[in-house]
């Protein structure tokens, strides 16, 4: 597997196992929250999967990955109401983008964080571009037994909301997706920045 997002841009849109992994996420939301009207930020956006479909009933997407590969694909959908980025979100970056503001209705990370080098202070960056009441909700691996370093457990989730001051709301597993490796758990994590 190849350390860099930027070697997985060309395959990304049809690969199936990704595909599915949008669908059901973008399922999930909507099942949770009313997307109309919402400003949002897909933060690790890839090359936009989720982003369309939010885009669709949104009012705006705002876009970013730290892949520039994954943006240029994204762009190449010229969809109207999306904004993108190709930048790694740190305090710094945040100050230094117009695009982040103002501040956002609803953040969603679909199979990101546990791909971040610190997951912490990622979600504290995140916590700073949310609007007081608005929400974030992220999609990961469930971690199994065997495997203990990939992937979340539900208390691993559960902690770092409260060390950032985020409100948990809901933390389960929101589906699973079974591929030639086997079947593999997805956790929904919600918090509220309240
Ligand atoms: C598994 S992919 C998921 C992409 C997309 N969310 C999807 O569901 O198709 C992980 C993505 O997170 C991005 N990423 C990883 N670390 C990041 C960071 N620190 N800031 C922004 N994006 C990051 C990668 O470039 C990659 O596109």
């Amino acid at each position: 597997m190849s350390d860099s997002w930027d070697d997985y841009a060309d395959g990304w849109d049809t690969n199936s196992d990704v595909i599915n992994y949008s669908e059901k996420a973008f399922d999930s939301l909507c099942e949770f929250i009313d997307l109309e009207g919402l400003r949002v930020l897909d933060f690790g956006c890839g090359t936009g999967l989720l982003t369309e479909k939010i885009a669709h009933v949104a009012s705006s997407v705002v876009a970013v990955d730290a892949s520039a590969k994954m943006i240029e694909a994204l762009r190449r959908k010229n969809i109207h109401n999306v904004d993108s980025l190709a930048c790694e979100i740190s305090k710094d970056s945040i100050n230094n983008h117009a695009i982040f503001e103002p501040r956002f209705d609803l953040i969603v990370a679909s199979s990101v964080c546990a791909f971040v080098p610190d997951y912490e202070n990622t979600l504290s960056t995140l916590k700073l571009l949310l609007k007081e009441g608005g929400t974030f909700i992220q999609w990961d691996w469930k971690r199994s037994n065997e495997e203990e370093d990939f992937g979340f457990t539900n208390e691993i989730i559960t902690n770092t909301y409260a060390n950032v001051g985020l409100c948990a709301v809901r933390v389960c597993e929101a589906f699973s997706l079974t591929s030639k490796s086997g079947t593999m758990q997805v956790l929904m994590g919600i918090a509220k920045n309240t």
